[in-house]
Parts: structure tokens; C-alpha cells; sequence
């Protein structure tokens, strides 16, 4: 037999080097006049040991990691290609500590799959959920997401089966399913990750999406930063649609469902949901008021199902396995798994799929190991850049969505961006009133207005003007933000803003007091 090589074509692996290891190793074959396949999957998302290059041998798949391309000669030289030892051996992938604790449905397959293999892919399950699906009626594919308790992994957290069963319910000559994979909030990259490591089960959930909705034509919205997810998914669209997975006839079914891929111009508004059907229609990406809902006449006027990529490639498994399988995974209202992902100043960066449940310190201490620079966790962003500041003392909060709300957080995208104690809680909350005032559709005038007086507010406090009654004024504003906001940029951003001033007051305090405390 050949041996396989895998090489992530991940664009977090390629940006540590993955694609340089790989000429490396090619040549390196070349030279040594060894035939052996390179296999180019998506990452297993452990970023801290990227390029992780991994080999199939006859006991099995072993990793080496993160490797360089000057370890190539002496990984060929120690048998590599069996498994041999080498100072980059880490053993079976799913034996390294921060893999074997996962419990991984929705990324069951990402970085293990050859991405654009469809054969890859029903091998390991891929197209069970489908086939599923088409036995059942529309009605009871939406009952089935209803009952496993699937809510919207783009940071509404609605639950996506009413979401469905509204569309459903809903005359239309036309419906659509568009998938959100503008993946905006700091820290987040799972989107990306399955797009590029396994597209086949965004298609199929997209896919059971339209059976189940009577939806017949979808769309991907990728933000422009993310080409090669573009480039996997518009090849993977192309095998699934010569395979007869879409199409007039979805494997071989009355059913006819086909998708396509679109680029956006780069906004982050336009991850909302309404701004993103303008900008799909080649309009400036502007937030309608609601009602209606999408649901009822969403893109181009017709009833929309509009979900993230995570929550719609979630339910292939979902599909495959059971509600009830899926449902018993998590704690309250939050069912199933989650991809965690763990970003910024952390000693082991990546994406951690896991039941919700697990508490803010397990992820950050134990499966994050803290800080990368080995200073103390001053504060953790969870959710994105409307998510709030949490202190150590909140690390007790269980990663569960009414938890957060109720330590006035959110999870958000679950995207956690990890600070040491020289972060300034200050200068990010005038961040984020900066990056709402940059980011701001300009439709509403709490956000368009209020987050310019916030910075300017904010400004205030740093030079020392009259900090207590601006620092009052800051608050007064998050109010009107909040409540008199027409969508969650311009209501959310208070959270990260009152968070930084409610739990680390020190850092708001005027600048001669500051320095003494220091
Ligand atoms: C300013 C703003 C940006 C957003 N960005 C995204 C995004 O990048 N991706 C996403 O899936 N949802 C984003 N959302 C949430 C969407 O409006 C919407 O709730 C989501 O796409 C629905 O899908 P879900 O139910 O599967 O989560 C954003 C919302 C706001 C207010
Ligand atoms: S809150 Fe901001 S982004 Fe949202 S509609 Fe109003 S102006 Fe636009």
C-alpha cells in the first residue's frame, strides 16, 4: 500500500506554515524516490501544534507536530512514514489531551477527511442524515431538529427548529435557505474550519434544510477574508452536484435542491441577519426593521430560513444519530455541543467541541493552560465584540447560554479571546465603542450617534475631565444603546462597555490614582 501523508490545507495551518512543510515533504519524496500520497484535510483545529502532519501507518493514524520544514529530512530519516519516533512525535491523534477531551458530532470528521472526497465522506457518515431525512416528511424533519433541542450557533441562540417549522408554515412560490458564514466576532474561526475541512457537511445540512422547508436554492454568504473556505466550498458544491446530492433530483429523490456561494464585501454588520439579505441582493448592507420576519420574506421577498454554518452543519448528526442522541448532550436549554473557540493571549489556541456545560475556568485553565505570556488571566471576551468582560471571579459560569445572560454576558459565536493582566479595561471598552461606531449601518441614532459620543466620553475620562460625571454619562448612554437600538450592534456593544466598568473599576479610575495603585 501507499502511504498517506496528511498535510492540513487548513488557512490557519498554511498561515504557520503548512504549505511550506509540504513542498518540503514532496521533495523529500522526490528525492528519496519514495511514492506516497499527500492528502491535503482540514485541521483537527489543536492551532498550537500546527502543521500538525500525521501519517496512516498499519496501527493507525500518528501525528507529528507543530512541524517545520527544516524537521522534514530527519522525520524521513527516524521512518516517519511508520510511525517512526521523532522530537515532533505526538502519538495517535485522538490520544493528544486536548483532542481526547472532546466530544466531537459536529467536527466528527474535520482534519480527519480528505475535504473534497465525497467517498471520504460517506465513509465516515457523511450522507446518513440525508438519507434519513428523505424517508421522513417535511414536517417530521423539523419536529426531529425541534425535538433535539439545536438553537442557533450564531449568537441569537433561537431555537433552529421553529425557525424552520416558521418557513414551513409559510406560503411561497420560492424559499431559501442562506447559510451565514460572515463568522465577524474576534476570536471565531469554527465557520472557517468546516467550510475548508469538511464543506460536504454544510452541504447536506443546507440540503435537509431545503427538504425540510420546501426551500429549493441556497446561498453561502463568506466573508471575502476567508478564499480558500470560498475556493473548498465552490469545488465541494461542484462534486456534490455531479454525484446527485444537489440538484433537480437530491439523491435520487422528488426533491430538488441546488446552492451557490457568495462573497461578501466585508462588514460586519452585514453578518446580521437583514443587512446580510440586502447585501446577497446587491444592496449596501443595511438592517431592515423587523417585522416581517425572514422567515416570511426574507431574501427577495420570499420566506427565508437564514442560519450559521455551524448550526446547519450540525444537523446532519442530528439527522444521522437521533434527536434524542443529540439532546442528551448539554445542560438546561442549551443541548448538544458547541465549538469552543479559544483565541488571544492562551498558551493552547483551537477549536474544543464539547457539551455545553463545562465552566468558563475548565476551558480557559485547563484545556487553554492559561496564558500564553504566563501572566495571570486578567479578563476573558466571550461572544465576540459585543460580548461582555469576564473576570476570574466569574469563572464558575457554566458555558450555557441562559448562564451568561445572567451574569449579564452572552456566548455569542462561542468565541473566547483570552487577556493577562497588562490588558487596559479601559482602552477596550473605548474599543468597542469604536468599533461600534466604524462598524454602524448608520440606520438607528443610538448606535450611529452614541458610540461617537462614547468614545468621545470615554476620552473624556482618560484626560482626567470630570471622570465621575462622564463615567455616569457613559452608563446613562449604554441605557439608550441598549434599549433604543434597531439591532444587536448598536445593543449589544453596552455589554463589553458597562462589563469592563462593573468589574474592573481600578482601571477607570483617573490617571494619578491609576499609577498609584499600580
Ligand atoms: C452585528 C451583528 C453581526 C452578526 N454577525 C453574524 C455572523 O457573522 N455570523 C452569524 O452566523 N450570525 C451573525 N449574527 C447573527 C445573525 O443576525 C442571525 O442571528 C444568525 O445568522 C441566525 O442564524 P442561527 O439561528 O443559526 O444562529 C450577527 C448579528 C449582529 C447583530
Ligand atoms: S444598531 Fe447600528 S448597526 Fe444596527 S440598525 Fe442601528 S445603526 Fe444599524
Amino acid at each position: 500500500m501507499i502511504p498517506r501523508i496528511y498535510i492540513p490545507g487548513d488557512s490557519g495551518a498554511l498561515a504557520l506554515g503548512a504549505e511550506k512543510v509540504a513542498k518540503a515533504i514532496a521533495g523529500e519524496l522526490a528525492e528519496r524516490g519514495i511514492e506516497a500520497k499527500i492528502v491535503r484535510n482540514g485541521s483537527r483545529g489543536a492551532y498550537f501544534l500546527e502543521p500538525m502532519v500525521e501519517v496512516a501507518t498499519a496501527n493507525g493514524r500518528v501525528a507529528y507536530g507543530p512541524v517545520k520544514p527544516s524537521d522534514v529530512k530527519s522525520l524521513f530519516d527516524g521512518g516517519f512514514l511508520t510511525g517512526g519516533h521523532h522530537k515532533r512525535w505526538l502519538g495517535t491523534p485522538d490520544k493528544i489531551p486536548f483532542l481526547a477531551k472532546q466530544t466531537r458530532l459536529t467536527f466528527a470528521r474535520c482534519g480527519v477527511t480528505d475535504p473534497l472526497s465525497l467517498e471520504s465522506y460517506k465513509k465516515h457518515g457523511g450522507l446518513n442524515g440525508l438519507t434519513n431525512a428523505l424517508a421522513l416528511t417535511p414536517a417530521d424533519i423539523v419536529a426531529q431538529v425541534t425535538e433535539s433541542g439545536l438553537r442557533g450557533r450564531g449568537g441569537a441562540g433561537f431555537p433552529t427548529g421553529i425557525k424552520w417549522k416558521t418557513v414551513l408554515d409559510t406560503a411561497g412560490d420560492r424559499k431559501y435557505i442562506v447559510c451565514n458564514a460572515d463568522e465577524g466576532d474576534s476570536g471565531t474561526f469554527a465557520d472557517r474550519m468546516i467550510m475548508e475541512g469538511d464543506p460536504f457537511v454544510l452541504i447536506e445540512g443546507m440540503t435537509i434544510a431545503g427538504i425540510a422547508t420546501g426551500a429549493t436554492k441556497g446561498f453561502v454568504y463568506v466573508r471575502s477574508e476567508y478564499p480558500h473556505a470560498v475556493a473548498v466550498m465552490n469545488k465541494a458544491v461542484e462534486v456534490a452536484r455531479k454525484a446527485g446530492v444537489l440538484g433537480a433530483s437530491v439523491l435520487g429523490s422528488p426533491y430538488a435542491f441546488d446552492m451557490e456561494i457568495r462573497v461578501g464585501a466585508g462588514a460586519y454588520v452585514c453578518g446580521e441577519e437583514t443587512a446580510l439579505l440586502d447585501s446577497l441582493e446587491g444592496k449596501r448592507g443595511m438592517v431592515r426593521a423587523k417585522p416581517p420576519l425572514p422567515a416570511h420574506k426574507g431574501l427577495f421577498g420570499k420566506p427565508t430560513v437564514i442560519n450559521n454554518v455551524i448550526s446547519l452543519a450540525s444537523v446532519p448528526v442530528i439527522m444521522d444519530k437521533g434527536a434524542a442522541f443529540y439532546k442528551d448532550f448539554g445542560m438546561g436549554r442549551s443541548r448538544g455541543t458547541i465549538p469552543i473557540q479559544i483565541a488571544g493571549n492562551v498558551k493552547y489556541a483551537g477549536l474544543f467541541e464539547a457539551a455545553f456545560g463545562m465552566t468558563l475556568g475548565e476551558i480557559i485553565d485547563d484545556i487553554g493552560g492559561g496564558t500564553a505570556t504566563g501572566r495571570p488571566v486578567k479578563a476573558v471576551q466571550v461572544g465576540g465584540p459585543l460580548g461582555a468582560y469576564f473576570p476570574r471571579a466569574l469563572f464558575d459560569t457554566p458555558f450555557d447560554y441562559e448562564a451568561f445572560a445572567a451574569k449579564d454576558g452572552l456566548i455569542g459565536h462561542a468565541g473566547i479571546v483570552v487577556f493577562d493582566d497588562t490588558a487596559d479595561m479601559l482602552k477596550q471598552a473605548r474599543f468597542a465603542m469604536e468599533f461600534c461606531a466604524i462598524e454602524s449601518c448608520g440606520k438607528c441614532t443610538p448606535c450611529r450617534i452614541g458610540s461617537t459620543r462614547g468614545v468621545e466620553t470615554i476620552d473624556r475620562i482618560v484626560a482626567g475631565i470630570e471622570p465621575e460625571k462622564n463615567l455616569a454619562l457613559v452608563t446613562d448612554l449604554c441605557n439608550t444603546m441598549k434599549f433604543g437600538s434597531l439591532c444587536a450592534l448598536g445593543g449589544f456593544t453596552p455589554y463589553p462597555v458597562m462589563s469592563s466598568i462593573t468589574h474592573f473599576p481600578d482601571d477607570f479610575k483617573p490617571a494619578p490614582v491609576r499609577v498609584a495603585a499600580e
